[in-house]
């Protein structure tokens, strides 16, 4: 990190960047520039720092997708001697219109670089965080997500690589940190937590033993920052693979760590535990929505169409047995019941008041009438 005089992170209130911002404030000595939509982005950043950090943070207003706010950006910022930029921001949704998702994750994705070049006197670094799902050799995608993040790394290798000392660094499903639970915001696997732990719905669609590959946060910054210190000047640059592979946790184990967890948390507080929410396989799914259009009861399935929705590209890849493999680390991903355990504690501390809010799940007063 001494080799840099100047960091430049866009994202830096989201679930990755909020982290990696913590981690250069404390270990690094450089100009710390956080590129950030508006005003509003940075009140809520700056809000959770302690007044030395706030200090330390120069914000730097623009939307990424366009471009002529990028470029007015550039006026009102001095450059540095050598930039280190990492590239975080995005929009993560597995559910949106790659019309919608192409502006950011692409073009802002370009925006940024160009940025970058302009703020370093020498050749910068830079890091575009990107997603081990992404399949860029079979071009085939799940959702316009992994569409788009994949369109980002080849147009940088594409145009920038010759200006640019690239990495490009391809994570599996981030959560918080191994000891303390932290994180920023709740994407990727949260929601299906939030599920389970509040069982909201009666069952998930998926098959207990399939892998669903999870990287801490405080793991996936460690291995980011060696692969910075150690990015080859030109060529394709360096890509790494931030993924836990053979040694993803099921499924099955994960809930199970989830519904464990939620019942100690309302022990604790007295409260009696939420009824578990059993995991269904596709083809039961399938028959139960035959079914219950024909019982008449479609509008108590629609949360697990959300879910399926949600959760299939991931569950599929697991049982269709391409296995994320892990590349470049420079350590094995930590063994998930090392950490998840502080994951889901941290989730139902900042979730506590819905956790505790009593109230019988909807699906259960269904269930009930129909015995
Ligand atoms: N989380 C994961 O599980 C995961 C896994 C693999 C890879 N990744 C990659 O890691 C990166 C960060 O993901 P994340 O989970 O941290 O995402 P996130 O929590 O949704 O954060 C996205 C960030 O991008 C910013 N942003 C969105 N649109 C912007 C725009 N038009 N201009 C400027 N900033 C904009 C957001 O700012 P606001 O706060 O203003 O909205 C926010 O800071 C992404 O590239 C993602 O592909 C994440």
């Amino acid at each position: 990190m001494r080799r840099f005089d100047l960091i430049v992170l866009s994202g830096a209130t989201g679930a990755v960047g909020s982290y990696l911002l913590r981690r250069f404030l404390e270990d690094s000595s450089a100009r710390i520039v956080c590129v950030l939509r508006a005003p509003s982005s940075y009140e809520r950043l700056v809000r959770e720092l302690v007044p030395d950090a706030r200090q330390r943070i120069e914000p730097l207003f623009a939307d990424l997708r366009v471009a002529d706010e990028v470029d007015a950006a550039v006026v009102r910022c001095s450059g540095g001697t050598r930039c280190l930029a990492i590239h975080c921001a995005a929009d993560v949704s597995w559910t949106k219109s790659k019309a919608v998702l192409a502006p950011i994750n692409i073009d802002g994705t370009k925006h940024f670089a160009k940025l970058a070049l302009a703020l370093s006197r020498e050749r910068p670094a830079f890091a575009l965080l990107s997603t081990a799902y992404a399949d860029t050799t079979s071009n085939i995608y799940r959702n316009s997500y992994e569409e788009t993040k994949a369109e980002a790394e080849r147009m940088l290798r594409r145009d920038h690589a010759d200006a640019l000392d690239l990495c490009v660094f391809r994570a599996s499903l981030v959560v918080g940190a191994r000891e303390s639970g932290w994180i920023g915001r709740f994407n990727g696997l949260y929601p299906l937590i939030r599920l389970v732990a509040l069982a909201e719905v009666p069952c998930i669609i998926g098959n207990a033993s399939s892998r669903i590959d999870l990287v801490p946060v405080d793991w996936l910054a460690d291995e980011l920052l060696a692969a910075v210190g150690r990015l080859p000047a030109g060529g394709r640059g360096l890509e790494v693979v931030a993924a836990a592979g053979a040694s993803a946790p099921r499924l099955g184990e994960i809930m199970a760590i989830v519904q464990e967890r939620s019942r100690a948390f309302l022990g604790r507080e007295g409260r009696s535990p939420n009824p578990p929410v059993s995991l269904i396989g596709a083809r039961q799914y399938d028959f139960l929505m035959k079914a219950s259009r024909q019982w008449g009861l479609r509008e108590q399935f629609y949360h697990l169409d959300r879910i399926r929705d949600v959760m299939y590209g991931y569950i599929t890849y697991a049982t269709n047995i391409r296995e994320l493999r892990p590349a470049n680390v420079t350590t094995e991903a930590p063994a998930a019941h090392s950490f998840l355990p502080n994951v889901v504690d941290y989730w139902l501390a900042a979730n506590s008041a819905k956790v505790l809010q009593a109230r019988q799940p909807a699906w259960l007063g269904w269930q009930s009438a129909a015995q």
